[in-house]
């Protein structure tokens, strides 16, 4: 079996797949070779072993610690990635990631009180640095607040059997669980010290958002979100104008927007994976106008000679032209 894309060098095979709530899916992968990663990172997977379509997913796993490498993902209704993989891949399947990546880590982060907020999906990471903090980092004073849209929703059910956490369900919640979401009011009262903590928060980006509003109006100075989830906002209409040639048609994108989100935003089709200018699943191609670029690693000198960016790096400074 060849490797679809340089991108994604590491062949795993799935060894076995646990439905974790009704629409999330934990896939264990055995890796022949050492893969390196840290507790955190997250990979590109290559959807259908194709060079075209990558998605990028949390490790779930803790390196040094689980047995397989696994990825926990919840299905989407118009997902190509999470319904291949949730629905189609089956044990003994071999999928292709890239190495691991992203810095939302613990590891690098030596303080000794950490408060994990998490929502959804976005418990991924911070089980993963859960596990890693409770073996390589015993003393730290670790509290966990997940939050879940109900009491069956909540992923990794058995594995927060071991550690401390306050679980928040906006519906049903039943013994057990906080009823509704998290607020500032409950994380002065469940976190009183956590001005002399470090925030770390993961989830759809509405709920990071306000986490990020509440924590640090409660005296919070050192908070670092994934990044990861990127909003899909309202498509705006006026501010910057994207013309398309091919085919033809014009969008709006608000002033300070990446051109990712500007595409997404109106629902211009383009890959996305890795959202931080590492993947190169988003190269597009600019015909004329004013933008920066924060990463072009991917792109050749003639590809960005003859207008290529990655669309998730690449800042309009004003109305452009795409091919
Ligand atoms: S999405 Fe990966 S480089 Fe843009």
């Amino acid at each position: 079996m060849t490797m679809p894309t340089p991108q994604c060098p590491w062949r795993m095979q799935v060894h076995h797949i646990h439905q974790e709530t009704p629409d999330v899916w934990t896939l264990s992968l055995l890796c022949h070779d050492y893969y390196p990663y840290r507790a955190g990172q997250y990979a590109l997977v290559s959807i259908r072993n194709s060079a075209e379509t990558l998605r990028a997913y949390t490790l779930s796993s803790t390196p040094g610690i689980s047995e397989y490498i696994t990825l926990t993902i919840r299905r989407l209704d118009d997902g190509a990635g999470s319904g291949w993989l949730t629905r189609d891949v089956k044990r003994g399947d071999y999928l292709w990631l890239s190495d691991a990546q992203g810095d939302f880590t613990c590891d690098d982060k030596p303080d000794d009180k950490l408060l994990l907020l998490a929502a959804g999906c976005g418990v991924t990471p911070v089980m993963s640095m859960r596990r890693w903090l409770a073996k390589y980092r015993p003393q730290v004073d670790v509290q966990v607040i997940f939050s879940v849209r109900s009491p069956q929703d909540v992923i990794f059910a058995d594995a927060w059997r071991d550690y401390p956490v306050t679980l928040v369900a906006e519906n049903n919640a039943t013994h057990g669980f906080i009823a509704g979401r998290l607020t500032r009011e409950l994380l002065r009262q469940r976190v009183p010290d956590i001005a002399s903590r470090t925030v770390m928060t993961c989830g759809p980006a509405p709920y990071m958002d306000i986490v990020e509003q509440d924590v640090k109006a409660l005296g919070a100075t050192r908070f670092f979100k994934e990044q990861f989830f990127t909003p899909v906002a309202e498509a705006a209409t006026s501010g910057l104008k994207f013309t398309k040639l091919q085919p033809a048609r014009e969008f709006y994108g608000r002033v300070g927007t990446t051109l990712l989100e500007a595409l997404e935003s109106n629902k211009v089709p383009v890959n996305a994976a890795c959202r931080a200018g590492v993947c190169g699943s988003c190269k597009t191609r600019v015909v004329s106008g004013e933008y920066s670029v924060s990463s072009t690693m991917t792109l050749s000198d003639a590809e960005i000679a003859d207008g290529y960016v990655l669309a998730c790096s690449c800042h309009p400074q004003g109305d452009l032209v795409l091919a």
